[in-house]
């Protein structure tokens, strides 16, 4: 019964000009590791679930990119938002799906952007939550230790004294979807926090109950729409029920208000590649605690991240703490530290969002 969501649909916009609309960084090999994120992330879930019940949700526009990325899947296993609306919608689509199929699914929901270092030791934790998850009203997320007060996470208070737990798993105090600074910086200093890793366990049943009460108005029109399911006017009825949904995702729609919500702490090497500098902090680093990627020489240059295409040859003179980024018709030279301002470049950029 247990089945895989992988969430595909996001644009990755702090990663450009790596990430773009057209080609976002999860069919993409950030690392350099001759794989795709998405083709990492359902290698891992391999132990966890069959492949055939591994579904990817994406925008309709990356449906060729599916395809070719992960031929072996069928396209029933392959969803198709007409609209970007979120985490919300996208996780209310599939696990209504699912359930029209198999009310007794047991799901794992999981960004395909993320790096996981021990692959075993992720696939026990998944298969240990699974079993205590398929028969009980609860939410279960992973939190992951945090290293520093980033402010692009979701916080959790875990209550580790509670006497409702439930064998490894904690019950949340409360969870803060994306602190401001000031609230990140007490969050780690007070130390009964985690990052959310935003992979979600749960079964069909227990994420429909929640989606009913908490997102009432996402919900009816998924719940109306369930006769249309595997049939040839699920795409018709798709289109209608996204355009009723709002945008919205799921942490802060049902995450920060569900009280049934549980943590499994977790230590298996996790990172969301979201942003240049974990790109940096994963990647493998030569001497000069350079990353480099690419045809590329450097000289007195130190902590660097260059990425160019293979067919330039690139020389670096006296950089230090830069991202050097060719992609197609972009070159961008950034300080590291600054990088948060990408974000900005790319909306001034008017016609490459
Ligand atoms: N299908 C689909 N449709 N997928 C989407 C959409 C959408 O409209 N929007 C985002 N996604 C996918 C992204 O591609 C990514 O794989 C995943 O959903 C999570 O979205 P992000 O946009 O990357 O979320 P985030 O990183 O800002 O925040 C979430 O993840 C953090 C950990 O990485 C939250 O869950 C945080 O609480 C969490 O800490
Ligand atoms: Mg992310």
């Amino acid at each position: 019964n247990n089945y895989v969501i992988i969430m595909a649909g996001g644009i990755g916009s702090r990663f450009w000009p790596f990430s773009r609309q057209r080609y976002p960084k999860q069919f993409q090999d950030i690392l350099g590791v001759g794989k795709t994120m998405i083709q990492q992330t359902v290698e891992r879930f391999e132990e966890v679930c069959p492949l055939s019940n591994v579904y990817v949700v994406t925008s309709v526009e990356y449906y060729d990119l599916v395809k070719e990325q992960l031929p072996f899947l069928e396209d029933e296993q392959i969803l198709l938002e007409p609209n970007r609306k979120n985490t919300a919608p996208c996780i209310a689509y599939a696990c209504y799906k699912i359930a029209a199929k198999n009310p007794q699914a047991n799901i794992v929901v999981s960004p395909a952007d993320h790096v996981i270092m021990n692959v075993q030791e992720f696939r026990n934790t998944l298969n240990y939550v699974l079993d205590e998850t398929k028969e009980r009203d609860i939410l279960v997320t992973l939190g992951i230790r945090p290293s520093r007060p980033d402010t692009g996470y979701g916080y959790i208070q875990v209550n580790d004294e509670a006497d409702t737990s439930i064998g490894k798993l904690k019950p949340v105090k409360t969870f803060t979807e994306k602190p401001n600074y000031e609230l990140a910086v007490s969050f780690i200093t007070s130390g009964d926090f985690v990052w959310n890793a935003g992979i979600f366990i749960w079964n069909a049943q227990a994420i429909i109950k929640k989606f009913d009460e908490l997102l009432p108005d996402i919900a009816a029109p998924f719940n109306e729409m369930r006769d249309k399911f595997y049939t040839d006017k699920e795409q018709e009825a798709l289109k209608m029920a996204y355009y009723q949904c709002r945008s919205i995702s799921i942490d802060y729609g049902i995450m920060e208000y569900a009280d049934n919500v549980y943590v499994m702490r977790s230590d298996f090497g996790w990172s969301d590649l979201g942003t240049w500098k974990s790109l940096y902090e994963q990647a493998e680093k030569n001497r000069d605690e350079n990353v480099l990627q690419g045809n590329i020489m450097t000289y007195e240059t130190r902590e660097t991240v260059v990425k160019t295409p293979q067919d330039k040859l690139v020389i670096v003179q006296g950089l230090q703490d830069y991202i050097v980024a060719e992609y197609d018709n972009v070159l961008l030279i950034c300080q590291k530290d600054q990088e948060q301002r990408i974000k900005q470049f790319v909306s001034d950029v008017k016609e490459e969002k």
